[in-house]
């Protein structure tokens, strides 16, 4: 009977659609050993079909109750799980959980089989999902990554979010248009606690993108693939920036703060204001 119930879901097109994004992520250089998670809200019609929502496997205690979230489905990535791994263990590797009605506990409905626990960045996770359902409906994707360029950047960039948001839409046409929040940024914090959790929420009420400095990023979206596509355009840009500031000849021309706005108007989207110079 379990055999049969686990089929069904990881033939599910939400648990195919985790298994590629984890699969991407991996190859992307983004997600060595076990580092990186994601986080997907589900709606009740994704998983009634596969999974029984009344059979609780296993339930777990939230050191930050998140009454807001009561109720609430989401797919997670295990913690310690290698995202190389996912597609021929999905149900060790990943899990379904229900936030309980008084916000203080999980039931895990599938998956993390051998006494797994969800993701150790669940307070960042549900608290940035807290934050980003306030400001769009659409909300349903965290993705926190080691996006390898972004990372490398928070060691040769200063830390000002707006220069930092700059330099990226200065990189690639087309990035003032896919993040035109911008990026905030965190100081250094450990991973992993309810602190950062805090902090990186505090941020996601404004930005799509979070930079973990010197760890990673984390990423908000409507999908996988628009999440998944968000980070991948910024840490092209870094990837950019990094390139050009290796070569000897220096930067010799940049796209001027008056095309940005330009481009901006052209594709009718508001860039941060205080980020370009003529803004
Ligand atoms: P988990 O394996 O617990 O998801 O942690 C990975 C990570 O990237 C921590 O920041
Ligand atoms: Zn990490």
């Amino acid at each position: 009977m379990l055999e049969i119930i686990d089929k069904k879901v990881i033939e599910s097109p939400i648990v195919k659609g985790m298994i590629e994004a984890t699969d991407n992520m991996w190859r992307m250089g983004w997600d060595e050993r076990n580092g990186g998670n994601i986080s997907y809200l589900l709606m009740e019609d994704e998983i009634i079909p596969y999974i029984d929502t009344t059979r609780v496997l296993r339930t777990l205690k939230l050191n930050f109750p998140v009454p807001e979230l009561a109720g609430k489905y989401f797919l997670v990535t295990g913690s310690g799980k290698y995202f190389k791994n996912v597609k021929n263990n999905p149900s060790d590797c990943l899990g379904i959980i229900q936030v309980s009605d008084c916000g203080s506990d999980i039931d895990i409905l599938w998956g993390l089989e051998n006494d797994g626990q969800p993701t150790s960045e669940l307070p960042s996770h549900f608290m940035s999902h807290i934050a980003r359902l306030e400001v769009d409906p659409n909300h349903r994707v965290i993705m926190h990554n080691h996006a390898t360029n972004l990372l490398a950047m928070t060691f040769t960039h200063e830390l000002d979010e707006n220069e930092f948001t700059r330099t990226l839409w200065q990189m690639c046409t087309e990035c003032v248009v896919v993040f035109p929040h911008g990026v905030g940024i965190l100081p250094w914090m450990i991973p992993g606690t309810d602190a950062i959790g805090k902090k990186t929420a505090e941020k996601m009420k404004e930005f799509e993108l979070v930079v973990w400095p010197h760890h990673g990023v984390f990423g908000a979206g409507a999908t996988i693939d628009e999440t998944f596509g968000l980070i991948e355009t910024a840490e092209k840009a870094a990837q950019i920036y990094t390139i050009i500031n290796s070569h000897q000849g220096g930067v010799m021309q940049v796209i001027t703060d008056a095309e940005l706005l330009e481009l901006a108007k052209a594709f009718g989207v508001t860039p941060k204001s205080g980020v370009l110079k003529a803004n």
